[in-house]
């Protein structure tokens, strides 16, 4: 193949490397595969692919290529995109590309500033204790839960009520199947997605419009934001299409990847008596039995970091992939025009020279010189550069806040020998959930 390297060096590019069997793999545990592959191959490979071949890139200073110095050269025109989350958040802030991403993320960035996210603190202390009193009833009948269904729940709630605000509790429950019904079939062919989003979209246009007619003027949801918030340079606001773009987004953006993040936190911390013992000090110096609030959070050192390295090991977006506008070099390797590049932050977060003992659970990984010294992209739980995720502040408030409220009233355990099985769909997630009984304090 003669391919030309438009604005390229004249060096001569290698091959990488192309790995072509490994399709039942790659259906069956994808982030498994490609952890395969990384240690067989190295840092560059190609894979095949349905419904094309792709290319594995495992260095941070490929991610930083690809996502930042070089972003301008990748889109997301990929099969995930396109055929799966365009079909429910359309030209939302996830799916929509320049000029239409620019302009929609330059207008939505201010209301995720923590400034505006504090808040949503007492929201979210409100569902989280919503979802201890079920677990209340679990423990006082020693009844075992699925705790990532109620991760999925409680995280659900947060963001529909940081986006509808608590007037729309009735509808909140029908939003919420509606969701998860649409993540569960994820097959924007079948009939029922289509019936299902027909649902929630009339549901959606709803309460715009009746918003736009009953603005609350002491409400600020992010729904009164994105209908308040006016373009610079035309001074007008956004259309009732655009706002029901950009709340799909956020709902389907915001939602099950705090969910799986959480419910592989407990998932670890069940299995880590020292560090949970760590987390226990940590909340009796700084709360003393009291609610966390958000100026409580600098202090929540230790919690900050279990976090991190809850996402490290389980993150949440496990592959972050991209197309090629023209082609590129990366690290020496032709990367041609229209070629598929995905960077994995499950594998990537395990790559040996930047992570020792990779499958180890060590929360001291994340103290401020460990950090500082590390390579800035070999941590990527919520992608970088331009794209980087919106709500990374959200998702990080919310987890300080049900990490120690859920601690300070619960000790948790596992339910001995229920699987506990990776699957990586658009997220990662627990296959047969996360069975566990709580213990009152
Ligand atoms: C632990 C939880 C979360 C994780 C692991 C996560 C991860 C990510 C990642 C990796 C991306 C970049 C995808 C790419 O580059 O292709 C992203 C984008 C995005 N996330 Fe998150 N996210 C989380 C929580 C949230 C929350 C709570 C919200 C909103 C309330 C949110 C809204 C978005 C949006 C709108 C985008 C697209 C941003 C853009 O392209 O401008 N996410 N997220």
């Amino acid at each position: 193949m003669n391919i030309k390297l438009s604005g390229i060096s004249e060096q001569k590019l290698k091959k990488a490397p192309f790995f072509s069997g490994g399709a039942r793999e790659l259906v069956r545990a994808p982030h498994r595969f490609f952890l395969q592959l990384t240690r067989d191959y190295g840092d560059v490979v190609q894979y095949r692919a349905t419904p094309e071949s792709a290319f594995l890139l495992n260095h941070p200073d490929f991610v930083k290529h690809i996502l930042v110095s070089n972003g301008r050269n990748y889109n997301k025109d990929t099969h995930l995109n396109k055929y799966m989350l365009q079909a429910v958040t359309g030209q939302g802030l996830l799916t929509s590309e320049n000029p239409l991403w620019r302009k929609q993320r330059r207008l939505i960035q201010p209301f995720f500033h923590r400034r505006y996210l504090a808040n949503f603190a007492d929201l979210m202390v409100a569902a989280t204790d919503e979802t201890l009193a079920r677990l209340d009833r679990y423990a006082s009948q020693n009844e075992p839960f699925d705790m990532a269904n109620e991760m999925m729940t409680l995280t659900l709630n947060i963001v529909s009520r940081a986006l509808f605000g608590y007037d729309t509790d009735a509808q909140a429950e029908q939003i919420g199947e509606a969701v998860n019904t649409l993540i569960e079939i994820a097959k924007p062919k079948r009939k029922r997605f289509q019936e299902t989003l027909k649902v929630l979209d009339a549901i959606v246009f709803d309460i715009i419009q009746r918003r736009r007619q009953r603005p609350h003027a002491e409400q600020h949801d992010l729904l009164d934001m994105l209908i308040q918030a006016r373009y610079e340079d035309s001074g007008e606001g956004m259309s009732d299409q655009q706002i029901r773009d950009e709340v799909m987004s956020l709902l389907i953006a915001g939602h099950e990847t705090t969910a799986n993040t959480l419910g592989w936190l407990w998932y670890l911390l069940a299995q880590q008596p020292a560090v949970v013992s760590q987390i226990e000090a940590e909340l009796e110096a700084v709360l003393n039995g009291r609610t966390v609030t958000v100026a409580d959070f600098p202090q929540l050192l230790y919690c900050d970091k279990v976090i991190k390295e809850a996402m490290r090991l389980y993150p949440s977006a496990w592959s972050i992939s991209r197309r090629a506008l023209v082609d590129d070099e990366i690290g020496g390797y032709e990367i041609p025009k229209g070629a598929i590049v995905a960077v994995s932050p499950y594998t990537l977060h395990r790559h040996p020279t930047f992570w020792p003992e990779p499958e180890k659970f060590d929360p001291e990984r994340f103290t401020p010189e460990q950090e500082a010294a590390r390579h800035r992209y070999a941590y990527i739980p919520f992608g970088a550069g331009a794209r980087k995720c919106i709500g990374d502040q959200f998702a990080l408030m919310e987890s300080i806040i049900i990490l120690p409220t859920t601690l300070q009233r619960f000790r948790l355990q596992l339910v001995p020998d229920h699987p506990i099985d990776e699957h990586a769909l658009v997220t990662l997630r627990a296959r047969q959930g996360i069975l566990m009984t709580a213990t009152v304090r």
